[in-house]
C-alpha cells in the first residue's frame, strides 16, 4: 500500500493544537484511525493488533485521557477536530478509514460531516446516532456528581457490568473474559475525575446526529454486539436504515465492547469491509 518503512508499534506524543496526545501507531498503508469509548483510552483496541499486517493503525487517547495531556475536553465536536489535527500531525493528507466505539463513534460522525474529505470509510461500532433523552443527561449528571465525591470507582462500579455480554461463558473462556474485565476496571480507574467529568458533560450535550448520518457519503461498517446493553442493536439497526451507504453486523456473544469480546470476528469483518469498499486497499500480511 505505501513504500513508508514499517515504524515499530509504539506509544508517542503527538502535538495538536491546545493539547498533547499519546498517540499508539503500528504497521503501514492505509492509515485507520481508532477511537475510543468512554471513560477508555486506547488500550482498548488492543486485540485490534493483528490489523497491523495490512493497514496503518492510529490509536489515539483523546483530549485528556489515558496518557494525553491537558485538559479542556468540551464537545464531541471538539474531539472530532482533534482527530483531524492528529491527521495533519503525522502528515496524513489523503482520506483515512475513522473507526469509533461508542463515544468514539459520536466522534467519528462528527469527523464525517465536519471533514468529510479526510475520510475514506467509517466503522461505527457499538454506537449509535442519537442524542441522549433528557433522562439520559440527568443521569450523566447525577454520575458526574457522585464521581465528584466518590472519585473513579464509583464510575467502574456502574459501567462495568454493562460493558460485556453477560451470557454464560464457556469454563474455558471464563478466564479471558475476567481478564478483560480487570483490565477495563484498571483503565476506567486510571483517568482523571476533570476529564470524565468534562466527558459526561460532553456527552450529554451531544447533538442528534441522524438528519446528517441520512446524508454521508462514506460507505459504513456498523457493528454491534448482540448483547450491547449500552446502545443496542436497534441502534444501529435503525442506522443502517437511513445511512445510504451502511452495511450492519450483529456479533454473537458480545456486548459493548465487540473489538475486545469478538476480536477475530470484528478484524476480519473490518478488513473484508476494506477490501470491498476502499480503493486504497489494505495491504496482504
Ligand atoms: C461509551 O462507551 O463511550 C459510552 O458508554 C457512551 C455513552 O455513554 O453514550
Amino acid at each position: 500500500m505505501s513504500d513508508e518503512p514499517a515504524p515499530s508499534p509504539s506509544v508517542h506524543p503527538v502535538a495538536i493544537p491546545g493539547c498533547r496526545l499519546a498517540v499508539h501507531t503500528a504497521g503501514r498503508g492505509l492509515p485507520l484511525l481508532l477511537l475510543h469509548g468512554f471513560p477508555l483510552d486506547h488500550s482498548m483496541w488492543v486485540a485490534q493488533a493483528p490489523l497491523s499486517d495490512h493497514v496503518r493503525l492510529i490509536a489515539p487517547d483523546m483530549r485528556g485521557f489515558g496518557g494525553s495531556a491537558g485538559a479542556g475536553l468540551e464537545s464531541i465536536e471538539q474531539l472530532a477536530d482533534d482527530a483531524v489535527a492528529l491527521l495533519d500531525a503525522l502528515h496524513i493528507a489523503g482520506p483515512a478509514v475513522v473507526c469509533g466505539l461508542s463515544m468514539g463513534g459520536y466522534v467519528a460522525q462528527h469527523v464525517a460531516t465536519r471533514h468529510p474529505d479526510r475520510v475514506a470509510a467509517l466503522v461505527l461500532v457499538d454506537t449509535k446516532l442519537e442524542a441522549d433523552t433528557p433522562e439520559a443527561r440527568q443521569a450523566r449528571s447525577d454520575l458526574s456528581g457522585k464521581v465528584g465525591r466518590i472519585g473513579q470507582t464509583i464510575l467502574a462500579e456502574a459501567m462495568i457490568p454493562r460493558l460485556l455480554a453477560q451470557s454464560p461463558v464457556e469454563p474455558e473462556a471464563r478466564p479471558r473474559r475476567d481478564a478483560i474485565e480487570t483490565r477495563l476496571r484498571q483503565t476506567i480507574v486510571a483517568q482523571r475525575v476533570p476529564t470524565i467529568q468534562a466527558a459526561l458533560a460532553a456527552l450529554g450535550s451531544r447533538p442528534d446526529m441522524t438528519a446528517a448520518m441520512a446524508r454521508c457519503a462514506a460507505p459504513t461498517l456498523l457493528v454491534v454486539g448482540a448483547e450491547d446493553v449500552i446502545t443496542p442493536p436497534s441502534c444501529l439497526q435503525a442506522a443502517a436504515t437511513i445511512m445510504p451507504r451502511a452495511s450492519l453486523l450483529i456479533v454473537p456473544g458480545a456486548g459493548h465492547m465487540t473489538p475486545l469480546e469478538q476480536p477475530d470476528v470484528f478484524n476480519e469483518a473490518v478488513l473484508e469491509f476494506l477490501r470491498q469498499q476502499v480503493p486504497q486497499r489494505p495491504h496482504p500480511a
